[in-house]
């Protein structure tokens, strides 16, 4: 029988002792409370390293050609960052990374046998599989600009392709159990009105989760100096998204919104997650060394529209200014790391006060 996720994993080891079955009840050891270790060694110790639409016809499929790159042809032009082969790579390696970083988990919210769950801005549809498979009897819906998912997918689990940003999301307010976001930095203009939408969408008690990149770097040792070329390149990324109307720096910033919204038990979780190899744990260093990889290969990704449109510098000229920035990012002298958060909330029951 095909399991798509047989297929798909990439392999990374979860933290020891752990398995999907077996969640943690305690974050401490990867909470941000603790110190990373750097590791003293001049080495990081690496051996060597079923698509249904909204009855769009095939045009979704011809892609905008850009800088050797492809974009979504659906709403063309709203979301900065590619849809090819290798950012859907990159995008199945960033999972594998934010589940080994959860020590397994897909979600945080007490889910109780959902039936309905909703995942806006799927991707490669990975979590949504996964969800299909751990709750055979939920509908699981995954939605996107762009139909990069693959076909063969669980019976309960299907994609369309559909705008987030559209007021009417084609499903009834009240009827979902569980509405999840990942990794949509830099997707939407306000994001609070996905928070807003999700809030409609959600039956009284079900939950809203989202799990989300902070662009910025943090560094507890002092060793990044204000002129570190990958903080740089953060501070101009992140200037060209302001300029295109598309904020990156959204992360810490969910817990108010979702209050703001109208939820209720809202809970927040920060992760740090190495940029590359330099801890000493092996946990930490082998997350750091996927994550670099990550990074790498997304930052061509990462940069090409924003810098182009939000900043009009050419093509040759990124290529050149990333060449110091990949060097940079490789630097294990520089103990720099970004921070995961998990935010979860519950829409009030029916009578139930809200916090706002
Ligand atoms: C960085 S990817 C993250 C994908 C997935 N959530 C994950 O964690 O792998 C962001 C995704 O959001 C999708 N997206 C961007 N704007 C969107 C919109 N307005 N409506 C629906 N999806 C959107 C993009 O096409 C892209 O696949």
């Amino acid at each position: 029988m095909f399991n798509p996720s047989d297929n798909m994993s990439l392999a990374i080891p979860l933290p020891h002792g752990l398995d999907e079955s077996d969640p943690p009840s305690s974050v401490e050891a990867l909470s941000p409370s603790s110190i990373i270790e750097p590791d003293s060694e001049p080495s990081d110790g690496a051996e060597s390293c079923n698509t249904s639409t909204k009855s769009v016809n095939q045009s979704i499929f011809e892609y905008i050609r850009e800088n050797g790159r492809t974009y979504h042809r659906y709403q063309a032009g709203t979301y900065p960052f590619p849809n090819d082969q290798p950012e859907s790579e990159r995008l199945d390696l960033q999972y594998e990374i934010m589940k080994v970083l959860f020590r397994g988990r897909n979600f945080y919210a007490p889910l109780k046998n959902p039936k309905k769950i909703l995942d806006i801005g799927t991707g490669t549809g990975k979590w949504a599989i996964e969800m299909g498979n751990q709750f055979p009897s939920c509908e699981v819906t995954g939605t996107d600009l762009s139909p990069i998912q693959p076909e063969w997918v669980p019976n309960n689990v299907r994609f369309v392709i559909d705008d987030a940003n559209e007021e009417d999301w084609m499903i009834s307010p009240n009827s979902h159990d569980y509405i999840h976001t990942r990794v949509l930095l830099g997707a939407f203009e306000d994001f609070r009105e996905i928070i807003k939408k999700s809030f409609r969408y959600l039956r009284p008690g079900g939950w809203m989760e989202s799990q989300e990149y902070m662009s910025t770097l943090y560094c507890d040792d002092g060793t990044m100096d204000s002129n570190y070329a990958f903080a740089e390149w953060t501070a101009t990324q992140d200037k060209a998204a302001m300029t295109m109307g598309r904020p990156l720096r959204i992360a810490n910033k969910l817990k108010r919104w979702y209050e703001q919204a109208g939820f209720v038990d809202v809970h927040e979780e920060i992760y740090k997650l190495p940029i590359n190899s330099w801890p000493k744990d092996p946990q930490f260093k082998m997350l750091g060394r996927f994550n670099e990889t990550n990074l790498l290969d997304g930052l061509q990704a990462f940069s090409l529209q924003l810098f182009q449109k939000g900043l009009g510098w050419t093509k040759d000229e990124i290529e050149v200014y990333l060449v110091q920035v990949r060097k940079a990012l490789s630097d294990r002298n520089v103990h720099a790391y970004h921070k995961i958060f998990v935010v979860w909330g519950r829409k009030p029951e029916e009578g139930e006060p809200s916090t706002s």
